[in-house]
């Protein structure tokens, strides 16, 4: 007989979706107890359980004051794909266990690499082990005995740094947070050096012209590659002459976590290098992952409901959002703009210290974050949510100076 908990249970599924198109409230329901269950609930008793805590008691990545990271809310199409790869837990690893799914990853893939001069890839579970893979290949392949990047590169590669073995060699950034060419040491040719397409922090796309100077560039895209598709296209000039690039599905293609990618310029050789076969395997596993889900479906099903206007549009907008709060720090005495911002992050602060806090504690929960620049603690907008209603922060943002200034 078969176990009824893995069939599919239509009523259970269509009461899971009706809550996720609910409101409900946080906190209705009783929290999981701390102790082991022995005996299992009937599922649509978990639903229960479980709504108000996972639905309700979670971050609004789509609410409109949501410009605080850069996770954005993910289309309605990638709800009800996900749906079916949870059903069907497909496996990348092997083709026997993800025939469409693996063709799905192909096909986007095919379709994205060549927009940034690569000629292939894979997709990774984020861009953390995006940039370890493509560390890891300039090892292998080009032989490169140390790390080059910005002191303003993310943290992963540092981390790549330390599992692949290889030193790192810090570069300077000017006020713009963007690195220095000219710091570069002059011989770069058993280096991999790392250009960043959007900083964490600032967003700020170092000068990627410096691409080739050095035996491998890499180029970090995890958040502003996708500008790609927009008429800002323009400000990734010289990206596709990059040996590889990581890019994160799940920040500007608005993809549920987790997806990334790692594009080569030469996918055959790079890819080659960091392969592994095994005698329970038909083909050799490329890079870092073993067992790895569908998430080429989810990427497959949003481009094919945006397309590459849809997806323009809705950057462009974040990109204009970003702008109108850029423009309105610039022009205001009581605020100061860290440097005009390239790929929608905007980050400020109020001119007069003491109100860092005040202006903090009265914006709209989950719509700042804070980051800190060379020691200084600066507040930091990241436009990554389509739905984001600027207006009404700059409304309240001018309530908090106004407040301020009679105390
Ligand atoms: C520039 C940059 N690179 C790499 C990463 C790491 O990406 P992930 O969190 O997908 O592993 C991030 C994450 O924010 C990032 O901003």
């Amino acid at each position: 007989m078969m176990d009824e908990k893995f069939l599919p249970d239509k009523e259970l599924l269509v009461k899971a979706v009706s809550l996720l198109c609910e409101e409900i409230p946080a906190g209705r329901a009783d929290r999981v107890s701390s102790n082991f269950p022995v005996d299992g609930m009937d599922s649509s008793e978990v639903i229960d359980l479980l709504a108000p805590q996972i639905l309700a008691d979670a971050a609004k990545l789509g609410a409109p004051t949501s410009i605080a990271h850069m996770d954005p809310p993910t289309p309605t199409i990638a709800w009800a794909v996900s749906l079916w790869n949870a059903a069907l837990n497909q496996n990348l690893l092997h083709p026997a266990t993800a025939p469409f799914a693996l063709e799905a990853e192909k096909t986007v893939i095919k379709w994205l690499a060549p927009l940034f001069g690569m000629t292939g890839g894979h997709m990774t579970s984020g861009s953390t082990v995006a940039n370890l893979t493509a560390l890891w290949a300039a090892r292998e392949q080009a032989n490169v005995e140390q790390i080059v990047m910005s002191d303003k590169a993310h943290l992963s590669l540092e981390k790549a740094a330390n599992i692949l073995g290889l030193p790192v060699l810090k570069i300077g950034t000017g006020s713009d947070g963007k690195l220095l060419v000219n710091k570069l040491p002059d011989d770069l040719s058993r280096s991999v050096l790392v250009l960043n397409a959007g900083t964490t922090s600032t967003g700020m796309i170092d000068p990627l012209e410096a691409i080739g100077i050095a035996k491998w560039t890499h180029v970090d895209g995890a958040w502003a590659a996708p500008m790609i598709f927009t008429k800002y296209a323009e400000r990734l000039k010289g990206i596709e002459l990059a040996d590889s690039i990581s890019i994160s599905a799940h920040k500007w293609l608005f993809q549920p976590k987790d997806s990334a990618m790692v594009l080569f310029r030469d996918n055959e050789s790079a890819s080659n290098s960091i392969s592994f076969g095994a005698d329970y395997l038909n083909e050799p596993n490329i890079g870092v992952l073993g067992s790895r889900g569908a998430k080429g479906v989810l990427l497959l099903a949003t481009i094919l409901s945006f397309g590459k206007r849809g997806l323009a549009q809705r950057i462009e907008g974040c990109v204009r959002n970003s702008e109108i709060l850029s423009h309105f720090v610039a022009n205001d005495m009581r605020l100061n703009l860290f440097a005009n911002p390239e790929t929608a992050v905007v980050v400020w602060r109020p001119s007069e210290p003491d109100y860092f806090d005040l202006v903090l504690n009265g914006l709209p929960e989950g719509s700042v974050s804070t980051t800190r620049l060379d020691g200084d603690l600066w507040f930091r907008n990241v436009f990554a949510n389509p739905n984001a209603d600027v207006e009404t922060y700059l409304a309240r943002l001018e309530e908090i100076l106004e407040k301020s200034s009679t105390l």
